[in-house]
């Protein structure tokens, strides 16, 4: 059932390890056929030096376009850190055809298919989990992790077989991993953290600036 992309297994469409997921799917692909509708393939570099890990595709977003963080506002964001910091070439256009490519990143998040009110429950990280664990084993040249949200960053350290009081979350927190890879965390782009301003344009460039200076241009 599973499919293979790039050197790491994704999930496939009809992927139905989250019983609820595949509901809420199936349900969606009648009231929105133009929609994508199924889990979120990563997208970038496929041999990238840093990871990002958002949280889940958003329902209008990457479920409608294809592509993680595409066409919402989460999307405008982390697009544009990413222009702005030199990983990226080409236009972000909020589609999966704007001709945008990633260097050196890749884009995935720590559970593939769009929840329920953007809430994925534990069962449903838990189930999806391990896409991740073999996606960062079999990314070679990976230098840096950039979580984005607690849920993501818990999932990530989870998935590389740590434990979360070794590896607390904070807002531009760093954490060295073994290899020499170091572990980023940033409050998400959220339309909600960039509105109440827990995350502003400023402190999430931060971030990146600092994750370019640790592994290069
Ligand atoms: N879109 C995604 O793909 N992931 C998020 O975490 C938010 C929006």
């Amino acid at each position: 059932m599973m499919e293979q992309t790039q050197n790491f297994v994704e999930p496939d469409r009809d992927c139905d390890l989250c019983p609820r997921l595949r509901a809420f799917l199936l349900e969606k692909r009648k009231e929105l056929p133009s929609y994508h509708n199924a889990p979120v393939p990563s997208f970038g570099d496929p041999d990238p030096s840093l990871l990002i890990v958002g949280l889940a595709p958003g329902m209008h977003g990457a479920n409608q376009t294809g592509r993680p963080f595409t066409g919402d506002w989460a999307g405008d964001l982390l697009y544009a850190a990413l222009a702005e910091h030199g990983f990226s070439d080409g236009i972000y256009g909020g589609t999966a055809d704007d001709g945008l490519s990633l260097k050196g990143v890749q884009i995935t998040n720590a559970v593939r298919c769009v929840p329920p009110q953007n809430k994925p429950i534990g069962a449903e990280c838990t189930a999806c989990r391990p896409f991740l664990t073999q996606q960062i084993e079999a990314l070679g040249r990976l230098k840096a992790i950039l979580c984005l949200g607690k849920i993501s960053h818990d999932n990530t350290v989870r998935a590389m077989g740590l434990r979360l009081k070794d590896y607390p979350f904070g807002h531009h927190k760093i954490h060295e991993l073994q290899g020499g890879r170091r572990l980023y965390s940033s409050y998400h782009c959220s339309r909600y953290n960039t509105n109440t301003k827990r995350l502003t344009e400023e402190m999430f460039y931060d971030v990146f600036a600092d994750i370019r200076r640790f592994i290069g241009s």
